[in-house]
């Protein structure tokens, strides 16, 4: 049976799924029910200072898929609008009941030193095994100087993580924004100030949708409304790749990762570790579904790790770090053609018409005696796009077999096509 504990920066959990900074880890009542049905850790609700913020209403809005399904998800909440004692008391308790639980606090203070050197020694006191600072909310806080407004500006990033670790021997995790062009360079920055761990994402800039009756976004406030923070499934390629990002940067290389975004399942968790995560954190699944998500999560972590031979996380965290590479690297002489299963085809002739509109004309469309349509694939014209894999409706009908070309590898820069290369 996989081992599924881990050491995060110095941080021990029973296992690595540990819930976001957000609405199911905003109070007691919540975190020991999570607790309860199993998830490894918690970073608390972002603390702020006295008098704590106050929310709007509505506050979150969705962007739909087909039967109502919640793709996107989208708020314009604050940090927590509880007060300072009232959370610290109620961390102590929390962790003296759960010692083996991974306890973070999210923390988010003004730009000023005297702030953090204040509040420091009161969040040490509780008990708590490491603090996060949140530097990307991206709605609200940034227009008091705080959240995205911090993370954003790699200088603040450092100067931040280095009054922490000066007033504070917790491991210190920095939670980064993506609403920014490169997210390497914070995360640099978070290092240089002697961060312990980064987090990532937080939430992106977002407007879902509008109501076009009373011409104002969602959520709407009275007749009014402003951008949000986009999480959910929608979130994790964006996320994945951030996560990869710094992974893959020598410059960051070994520094220890939470991944989040997106995350409902044990498969999103597995990704995330296997581009470097060493933790992951959930928010919007849980708020969909339920703190009991997590019971599927580590059943089937457990589960597939036992299939592969994984004894404990870190035998394939990272794996697919060095295999997620710059385009230029990418061999030129490897090909993979579609190949239809005419026994699994439903003749819906939705690849061909895309392959036919819009890549490259390789499927052809046969009609048979009683008008019976049949496709198939012009081996000679297909690039190995996937596109028609991509829009058939029937699981694996279409599957790209990978050709035997007789060439060894060759990347861009060594092509005799590419007018730079190096021969
Ligand atoms: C309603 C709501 C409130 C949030 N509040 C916070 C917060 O106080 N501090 C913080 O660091 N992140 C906050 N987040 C961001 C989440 O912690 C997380 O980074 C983001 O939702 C992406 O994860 P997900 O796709 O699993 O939701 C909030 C998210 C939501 C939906
Ligand atoms: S892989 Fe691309 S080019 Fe080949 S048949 Fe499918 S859509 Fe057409
Ligand atoms: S999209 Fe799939 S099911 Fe539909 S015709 Fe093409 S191969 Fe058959």
């Amino acid at each position: 049976m996989a081992d599924l504990s881990i050491n995060f920066a110095g941080i021990k959990a029973p296992n690595p799924f540990w819930l976001a900074s957000a609405p199911p880890t905003d109070k007691a009542y919540n975190v020991v029910r999570a607790f309860e049905a199993g998830w490894g850790g918690v970073v608390w609700k972002t603390l702020g200072e006295d008098p704590a913020p106050v929310n709007v209403s509505s506050r979150y809005s969705a962007h739909y898929g087909k039967n109502r399904e919640v793709i996107g998800f989208n708020n314009i909440e604050l940090i927590t609008d509880r007060s300072l004692e009232l959370n610290l008391q109620e961390i102590t308790q929390v962790k003296k009941d759960w010692p083996d639980r991974a306890m973070i606090v999210s923390l988010m203070f003004p730009c000023e030193e005297e702030s953090w050197k204040r509040v420091l020694p009161l969040v040490e006191a509780t008990g708590a095994d490491g603090i996060e600072l949140n530097f990307g909310c991206p709605h609200g806080m940034p227009e008091r100087g705080m959240g995205a407004a911090v993370g954003q500006v790699p200088e603040y990033v450092e100067m931040i993580t280095r009054w922490c670790k000066k007033y504070c021997s917790l491991p210190v995790i920095v939670k980064l924004t993506p609403n920014i062009t490169d997210v390497r360079i914070p995360a640099r920055a978070a290092l240089a100030g002697g961060a312990d761990a980064v987090s990532l994402i937080n939430t992106i800039n977002s407007i879902t949708s509008i109501d076009l009756d009373q011409m104002v976004a969602r959520p709407i406030v009275g007749t009014q409304s402003t951008h949000g923070g986009y999480c959910g499934s929608a979130v994790k390629p964006i996320a994945l790749n951030m996560v990869a990002e710094i992974a893959r940067d020598p410059a960051t290389q070994g520094l220890p990762i939470s991944g989040i975004g997106g995350i409902g399942n044990w498969r999103d968790a597995a990704e995330f570790m296997a581009l470097g995560a060493g933790s992951v954190q959930v928010c919007t699944a849980a708020m969909l579904h339920g703190f009991r998500i997590v019971k599927e999560m580590s059943d089937g972590l457990s589960r597939w790790m036992d299939e592969k031979g994984y004894e404990r996380i870190s035998d394939f965290s990272g794996k697919a770090v060095t295999n997620t590479t710059d385009w230029k690297y990418l061999d030129m002489n490897y090909q993979v053609i579609a190949e239809i299963d005419q026994d699994k085809c439903i003749r819906c002739g939705r690849c061909y018409i895309a392959c036919e509109d819009t890549s490259h004309q390789s499927i052809s469309q046969l009609i048979g005696a009683e008008g019976v349509r049949r496709y198939e694939v012009k081996a000679e014209e297909c690039v190995g796009c996937n596109l028609c894999q991509i829009t058939c409706p029937v699981e694996q009908c279409i599957t790209m077999v990978p050709q035997a070309t007789g060439k060894s590898y060759m990347n861009w820069t060594q092509d005799p096509r590419n007018p730079r290369a190096v021969t």
